[in-house]
């Protein structure tokens, strides 16, 4: 199974043989972020990596935590200010409490999402992310961003490329080398969604603590499967070129929009913004 809904591919058989290619003695950022979040989806090397970050940038968890919030603060805002009912979030994570489907669905039941991944825990754990209102509709795709035609064409047989997409890219771009063309896969998958289409991205940011948020990523680099690579706001803003970003812009995760004016100031070393595409000024 590469691609495609859960609910018709998966067997027993079929989760049984992905979860034997799960390696539990490399850490890998999936397993590493669900300890970050409190999940109980990580072995030893996971935890070692988790804790090794936190002891060189000790806002992590926090942050970690308050770009969930971000998650959905930004997909209720885009459901619910901005009538977006097709979601496509790539780099999904292990399941938690707040998915995008359940921020969507519970703005409007009847939204739609894709979600995409390429590590095998949380192709593991897709049942969670499957558990879709009665009148929306959930997939799982089992992909690498860096291929993002397998991955559109997987996704249009539950989004409607004709009707706005809320593409979210939550704490993934980190993991796309420079080498790997990252604002070009970001052009690409928004060059496939119509006007009235979103863009939500989060990224750890290389000029926040600068030092510290370095340090991490170098020792995460010795431990991770996955190399990091934080971006300047610059670099971050860059993603969005061609769109129109929703005020306040890119800013720090917690800034933006806040539920309570208090919850602005919480910790994050995350710049987050969104943007829309629209049509080209005659
Ligand atoms: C830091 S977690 C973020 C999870 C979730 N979006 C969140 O914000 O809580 C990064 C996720 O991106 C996935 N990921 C990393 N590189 C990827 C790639 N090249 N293609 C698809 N997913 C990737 C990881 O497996 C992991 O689940």
């Amino acid at each position: 199974m590469t691609q495609g809904d859960w609910r018709r591919a998966a067997s027993a058989d079929q989760v049984r043989s992905v979860v034997r290619t799960i390696d539990p003695s490399v850490a890998h950022i999936a397993r590493v972020q669900d300890y970050w979040l409190g999940g109980k989806d990580h072995f030893e090397a996971d935890r070692v990596a988790g804790d090794e970050a936190v002891a060189r940038l000790p806002d992590m968890v926090a942050s970690v935590r308050n770009t969930r919030a971000f998650l959905g603060r930004t997909v209720r805002f885009l459901a619910g200010e901005r009538g977006i009912r097709q979601f496509l979030d790539i780099g999904t994570g292990i399941p938690t409490a707040a998915n995008t489907h359940e921020a969507a669905q519970g703005v409007a039941p009847e939204s739609r999402i894709v979600y995409v991944d390429n590590d095998p825990m949380v192709l593991a754990h897709a049942r969670a992310l499957l558990a879709s209102s009665a009148e929306g509709r959930c997939a799982y795709i089992d992909a690498d961003i860096r291929a993002p035609e397998k991955i559109l064409a997987a996704a249009a047989d539950v989004l409607d490329f004709r009707q706005p997409v809320g593409v979210v890219l939550m704490a993934v771009l980190q993991f796309v080398p420079d080498e790997d063309q990252p604002h070009e896969i970001v052009r690409r998958l928004m060059d496939t969604v119509p006007d009235g289409s979103y863009l939500v991205i989060s990224h750890p940011a290389s000029d926040i603590q600068a030092a510290a948020m370095a340090g991490m990523a170098t020792r995460l680099n010795q431990l991770m499967a996955q190399r990091v690579k934080p971006r300047s706001r610059e670099a971050v803003t860059a993603f969005f070129d061609r769109l129109s970003l929703v005020e306040p812009g890119v800013i720090r995760c917690p800034e933006w929009r806040p539920d309570r004016l208090e919850d602005a100031s919480g910790k994050s070393t995350m710049w987050g913004g969104v943007a829309e595409k629209r049509p080209p000024a005659v």
